[in-house]
């Protein structure tokens, strides 16, 4: 039996009543705290993908899974879209407020003061060999920039803490598009402290020392745009990683490392990547989108409609939503003619329609249209993902300060139910 009532939850089992306080969130959320539960009753849950596990307390963003909401520190994901810039979104994750003009102003220019790297990184990406995933060369760099700036480790020390949010903010994109300068065997270029954020990430990207590189306004803000999308998603398997990695007191560097590892995945941050894969499998096909949706809905098969599903959202991504109609937009005013974009659209259509889905509550997440803008704007399919993750590092900084600050915060240390062998005697090699 189990009973509700004001900040307690009763949990009856023949004669015993044992009581669990509940901590009741500011959007109303209830979470019943078992903290207790193995040292007074010797018990412990069992709850594979923490599917109903919260593992702190947070207030940096909010996410209604049934109504199709997002907030970022209180402010819906639409209006910041539509409004605000990378870096003053990532203010707002950091500090928790957005940031007065001269805040701003004075944010932006600590972040164009650390673009560049140690002259001694270049040899790291001239070790990778030529085709290297950028994905493994962000996350390598990012561990081996920990190796510079050890006076930096301390997460206790505030002024170590924003140095090292800051240079990694700084230098992030740097590594990005040296990554790829290295993959396709063109030039580093460096960066230009007089460009925006997005704007500078481009021509790191896309120019070559030998010509200037013009930026097109459209590409920077769609890029701007849909790093914001991507910055912050509360407690998802990468931001779960930081702050695990984090609640050991392991440096920025390596916590947001780890964090770009566990992105990678496929049914992460690796779906927008898979995505493309998808929609051109089906092209190369023929278009036949009722074939695909029959294999993802086959148990004997183990296709998924990449790009459709989500742990918290039962409804409409908000991100998705944003994320259709920009890419629509963007491909039209860039001229851009996708085939893939009216295979998706149909997809979308059959998925949304067919009873699996329906029933499953199965609606394209935001990794569903983000590769089509991603390619629209002449990023290879490869660096969809290292877009994601320099888009996210902002959230995983935030969640790692948070958790680092917050006095509740022990290491993360998961139990177990034991499944193995009961004790047994060890038998000599000669005698197996
Ligand atoms: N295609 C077909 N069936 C699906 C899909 C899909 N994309 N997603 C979930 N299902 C089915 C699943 O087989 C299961 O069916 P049944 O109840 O009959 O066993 C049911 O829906 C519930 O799925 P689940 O795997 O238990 O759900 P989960 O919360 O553990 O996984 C997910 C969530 C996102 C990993 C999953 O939906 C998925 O694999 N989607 C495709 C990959 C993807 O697009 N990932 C990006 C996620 S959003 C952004 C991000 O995190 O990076």
């Amino acid at each position: 039996m189990f009973n509700t009532s004001d900040g307690e939850v009763t949990l009856s089992s023949g004669e015993k009543t044992v009581r669990f306080p509940t901590v009741t969130g500011t959007e109303g959320d209830v979470g019943i705290d078992i903290s207790k539960l193995r040292a007074d009753h010797k018990r412990i849950t069992l709850d594979y993908g923490f599917a109903n596990t919260a593992a702190c307390r947070s207030s940096v963003t909010f996410v209604n899974g049934d109504t199709g909401e997002l907030r970022y520190r209180g402010y819906r994901i639409e209006d910041l879209a539509a409004q605000a810039s990378f870096p003053e979104v990532a203010f707002l994750l950091m500090n928790g407020e957005l940031p007065t003009k001269a805040e701003l102003e004075e944010y932006e220019s600590e972040l164009s003061g650390h673009t560049l790297l140690n002259e001694e990184m270049k040899r790291m990406f001239d070790a990778f060999p030529r085709g290297a995933h950028p994905m493994g060369i962000l996350s390598a760099a990012t561990a081996a920039m920990s190796t510079f700036y050890e006076r930096y480790h301390n997460p206790r020390d505030a002024e170590s803490v924003k140095e090292s949010t800051i240079r990694l903010m700084a230098k992030l994109p740097t590594v990005a598009a040296f990554a790829y300068k290295k993959s396709i065997g063109q030039p580093y270029m460096y960066p230009r402290n007089d460009l925006d954020y997005s704007s500078n990430f481009l021509q790191m990207m896309f120019g070559l020392p030998v010509e200037p590189y013009e930026i097109d306004p459209v590409v920077a803000r769609a890029l701007d745009v849909l790093l914001i999308l991507h910055a912050d998603h509360e407690q998802n398997c990468s931001t779960s990683t930081v702050r695990l990695v984090g609640s050991s007191e392991a440096n920025l560097f390596a916590s947001v490392a780890g964090g770009m590892n566990a992105l990678w995945g496929p049914l992460h941050g690796g779906a927008n990547s898979a995505v493309i894969a998808m929609l051109s499998e089906i092209d190369e096909d023929g278009g036949d989108v009722d074939k695909y949706v029959a294999r993802a809905k086959d148990k004997e098969d183990p296709f998924r409609l990449m790009g459709f599903g989500h742990r918290v959202y039962k409804n409409f991504d908000p991100r998705a939503k944003i994320l259709k109609e920009f890419a629509s937009d963007v491909l039209e005013r860039l001229g851009v003619n996708d085939p893939l974009l009216e295979i998706a659209l149909k997809l979308e259509e059959h998925a949304l329609t067919d009873d699996y889905f329906i029933e499953r509550k199965l609606y394209p997440n935001v990794d569903f249209y983000s590769g089509m803008i991603f390619r629209s704007l002449g990023f290879p399919v490869r660096m969809f993902t290292v877009l994601f993750a320099i888009g996210r590092l902002p959230g995983w900084m935030a969640h790692w300060k948070e958790m680092i600050e917050d006095p509740n915060t022990r290491i993360g240390r998961p139990r177990q139910v034991y499944a193995g062998h009961t004790e047994r005697d060890y038998v000599a090699t000669g005698d197996r």
